[in-house]
This record gives structure tokens, C-alpha cells and sequence, in this order.
């Protein structure tokens, strides 16, 4: 099954104009060196035309952080259709993020409703789950992103997938430098492989399911060699252009 690998980066609430333009620069410089990766970057909303713009006619894809989670243009001040995000070349929005989903109080349900909306505007959603460390330590793991993920299953179905992306991002791992090992997060990806397998073998074999939480140029080689790990997410690392580029070449490697 060719699952192309995705390195992803969420740049969260980082950047200027002349940080981004410097950044993507470097990044442009390079972004031919991995055919057999997909490169998405998601910056902050207000830098998503002007990125648009550096990119244009390169591989590297444009991703949003965040949409409503409304289907039509109305009164809903501080928030952004997904019709608007394509309107502005973004193939792909990121949906659930953990952050989101712990300081915006974004319930499953509203994730759900917001994957929708992605899809509805012809965006790919990058579908965020994962669970805190004290849910991992009260055994809890599986349960909680079975919850985030059935989430959106019940309402929509699996073959919503067949045009999605899922990110498992251990909110223990976020930010703090602490990584999954390569059998703890294989386990976790391989067991939402499985709970998709149970609706749908084909959709489940075709879906792409990224880790995220801390990964780095030293460490995504042995995170990306798991066979359920199709690319990364990728926080802080995304934000260094040799980090982010080195992560694009453990992919490239991989996928060779
Ligand atoms: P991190 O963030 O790589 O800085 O841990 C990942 C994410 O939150 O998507």
C-alpha cells in the first residue's frame, strides 16, 4: 500500500513577515530534494496569502491551523470559512489540535463538525488526537483517542478518511522534548489503523497517520521507519529550516 509520507509543520502562533520570508526561503531551496515526501506548512492565518504567494509553483503545500465550524459566510466575527482558506490556496487545515482542544475548549463534537466543514470546502483535514499523560498513565490511551476519533467515524463515516489525515500527538510529548519511543507511538498508530479497519480494510490501509510531539531531525529516522507511520507533525522543528529539511530527508529515505 503507497501511503506517500507527509511532513507537516505547524508553525502555532510563530512568525513576522520577515521571519516567515526568510524561512520559507530556505525551505524553497530545498523542497525539490524529496520527491516521494509531501511538504505542508501551516502558518498563522494572517500569513497564509503571503506564504501562498512564496510558494506558488513549488511542491510545498499551504495549510491552515484552525476554521469555523460553519458551512456558510454569516455573522461570525474572529472566524474564517473553510471556502476562504481554499479561496487562499490551502489544501489542508489542521483540525483538534490538542492545544485547541485544552485552552479553546473544542469538544469532539465541535471537531467533528469542523473536519466537516474542512472536507465540505475541499480541504484536507488533518484530524488531531492523543491523550494527556495522565490518561496514559491510568491506562487510558486507547480509550481516549478511540473517543476522538470515533468522534467523527459516527458522524461521518470512514470513507470520509479516504481524503483525510490523522495525527496522533501525545499531549505529553507537545512542546516539552519529550518524544514517544518508536514502539510506544508505533502501538498507538497501529491500533487506530485497526479501529478504522473495522469500518472500512481498504480506507484504513490507504489512511495516513502521522506522529506528532517533538520530533526532530534526530529523532524522526526510527519514528518514520515504523511501519504504521506515515510522517510527522511537527511543532517546534518546523519553525528551524535545516530541522524541518532534515525531517523532510528522514521521510525522503524512508520512502526510497
Ligand atoms: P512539537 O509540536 O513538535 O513542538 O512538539 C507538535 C504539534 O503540536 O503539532
Amino acid at each position: 500500500m503507497d501511503r506517500r509520507k507527509l511532513i507537516a509543520g505547524n508553525w502555532k502562533m510563530n512568525g513576522s513577515r520577515d521571519a516567515n520570508t526568510s524561512l520559507v526561503h530556505e525551505i524553497m531551496l530545498d523542497a525539490r530534494k524529496y520527491p516521494k515526501v509531501d511538504v505542508l506548512i501551516c502558518p498563522p492565518l494572517v500569513y497564509l496569502d503571503s506564504v501562498g504567494r512564496q510558494i506558488e509553483g513549488s511542491p510545498v503545500q499551504l495549510g491552515a491551523q484552525n476554521l469555523a465550524d460553519q458551512q456558510k459566510a454569516g455573522a461570525f466575527t474572529g472566524e474564517v470559512l473553510g471556502s476562504m482558506l481554499r479561496d487562499i490556496g490551502c489544501s489542508a487545515v489542521i483540525v483538534g489540535h490538542s492545544e485547541r482542544r485544552s485552552l479553546y475548549g473544542e469538544s469532539d463534537a465541535v471537531v467533528a463538525r469542523k473536519f466537516q466543514c474542512a472536507q465540505n470546502s475541499g480541504l484536507i483535514p488533518v484530524l488531531c488526537i492523543g491523550e494527556t499523560l495522565q490518561e496514559r498513565e491510568s491506562g487510558a490511551t486507547e480509550a481516549v483517542v478511540a473517543r476522538q476519533l470515533d468522534a467523527v467515524l459516527v458522524s461521518s463515516g470512514a470513507a470520509v478518511f479516504k481524503n483525510a489525515v490523522i495525527a496522533y500527538e501525545p499531549v505529553w510529548a507537545i512542546g516539552t522534548g519529550r518524544t514517544a519511543t518508536p514502539e510506544q507511538a508505533q502501538a498507538v498508530h497501529q491500533f487506530i489503523r485497526g479501529r478504522l479497519a473495522v469500518q472500512d480494510a481498504k480506507i484504513a490501509k490507504s489512511t495516513r497517520i502521522l506522529y506528532g510531539g517533538s520530533m526532530k531531525a534526530d529523532n524522526a529516522g526510527e519514528l518514520l521507519a515504523c511501519p504504521d507511520i506515515d510522517g510527522g507533525l511537527i511543532g517546534g522543528a518546523s519553525l528551524k529550516a535545516n530541522e524541518f529539511l532534515a525531517i523532510c530527508a528522514a521521510a525522503q529515505a524512508q520512502s526510497e
